[in-house]
């Protein structure tokens, strides 16, 4: 016996990254399936999300902002907070100074903050010196699991092209699951994953090329 069925694919609000299709069988039996949503980018729970470069007079933002970072990071690293109860971050000022290898960006949703992404030209993961490299990078913690990063970091790397390099501590376990994804979604597998040890700190590093769009 033949079967057929209307599926309806819905995803809901807020945006939770799965698309729930319902089957209505017979007999008035519902069948729920959850997947991945294939929609997601399309998905008008998806706020807009654009990159901001970050001028000489944000810095304070950035540099509170950067504070939110160094906690989250200490969670993994032996970062320090000094007297004044700041972690302080003394190179944000080369962002400015050195523009031609440095870049810094606001990520913006809906128009309102919602981390940074900082690159780098030169990475310490490799000898070229033209290579891009993911210094910093950071969403705020409200707006996790949104799909914001990944987008984010797309808008980054379409932005500067050429060969990029990416970086996260395997201690960061889910920097590492984020940059597998949004690497391998971006450079449709055409990228190459290895480990690097330096200093004792064992770092996942994906290396890919960047494209225009
Ligand atoms: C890592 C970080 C940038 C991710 O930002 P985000 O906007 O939440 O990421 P996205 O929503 O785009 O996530 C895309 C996918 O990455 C993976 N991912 C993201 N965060 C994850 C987590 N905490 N645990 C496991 N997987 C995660 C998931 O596969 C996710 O898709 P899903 O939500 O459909 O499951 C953010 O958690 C952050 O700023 N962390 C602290 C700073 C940091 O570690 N920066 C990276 C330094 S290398």
């Amino acid at each position: 016996m033949r079967c057929s069925a209307l599926i309806y694919v819905t995803c809901e609000k807020p945006h939770d990254g799965l698309a729930r299709a319902s089957v209505d069988v017979r007999r008035g039996a519902d069948v729920i399936l959850h997947f991945p949503c294939p929609a997601r980018m399309l998905c008008d729970a998806m706020p807009s999300i654009a990159l901001q470069p970050v001028g000489q007079e944000a810095a304070p933002i950035l540099a509170n902002l950067f504070e939110f970072y160094c906690h989250d990071l200490s969670a993994h690293f032996a970062l320090r907070i000094g007297a004044d109860g700041r972690f302080g971050y003394p190179h944000l000022s080369l962002y400015w100074e050195q523009p031609e290898s440095r870049f810094a960006f606001f990520i913006m949703a809906d128009n309102e903050l919602a981390g940074f992404a900082l690159a780098t030209r030169g990475s310490s993961a490799t000898r070229d010196r033209s290579d891009f490299d993911v210094a910093e990078f950071f969403v705020l913690r409200m707006h996790r699991r949104l799909g914001i990063g990944a987008v984010a970091a797309a808008q980054l790397w379409d932005r500067l092209p050429g060969h990029w390099v990416v970086r996260a501590a395997i201690k960061n376990e889910a920097a590492v699951v984020f940059w597998r994804r949004a690497v391998s979604n971006y450079a449709r597998d055409e990228h190459i994953e290895r480990t690097l040890t330096v200093n004792g700190v064992t770092r996942q590093v994906f290396e890919f090329e960047s494209h225009t769009v």
